[in-house]
């Protein structure tokens, strides 16, 4: 069975709560439910934190033996060189997801430090997102 973690970073906790115009009201607890139901074959993993350290930690801890990451690090795609070090460190292909379509907001957002490590770019479907992030990986 192939194991895939989804990690989500800052402010992703308070999705359904959080500007809900921009990334619906659908909490992401609420959402993983369904998401495991599309795909039975694989073991789904998760994992927040809005803590840039400690989204390393995990994908360093799971980087080496999963077959997979799905990544939404939030406000952190734009800034952190940390986290492509980290991607580009790792075994496994990491994908990067956005709930929102990020070319259509402000300018400094049109802008991630993370793609270029990353195997894929998912960005402006939704939720929905994660299910099409999950197969690109997996078919990986
Ligand atoms: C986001 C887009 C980022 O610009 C923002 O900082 C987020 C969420 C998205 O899923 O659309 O926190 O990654």
């Amino acid at each position: 069975m192939k194991k895939i973690l989804i990690l989500n970073g800052p402010n992703l906790n308070l999705l359904g709560v959080r500007e809900p115009g921009i990334y619906g009201t659908c909490s992401f607890d609420d959402y993983l439910p369904v998401l495991r139901s599309r795909f039975p074959e694989v073991e789904l993993h998760y994992y927040q934190s809005n803590v840039e350290g400690e989204l390393i930690n995990k994908m360093q801890e799971v980087g080496f033996t999963f077959d997979g990451i799905v990544l939404n690090a939030g406000a952190y795609t734009h800034t952190s060189v940390a986290l492509l070090d980290c991607i580009r460190s790792l075994r496994c292909p990491v994908v990067e997801v956005h709930i929102s379509n990020v070319h259509q907001r402000e300018e400094f957002r049109h802008h991630s430090m993370i793609s270029a490590g990353c195997k894929g770019v998912v960005c402006g479907f939704g939720l929905k997102g994660y299910e099409l992030a999950i197969e690109g990986v997996s078919n990986s």
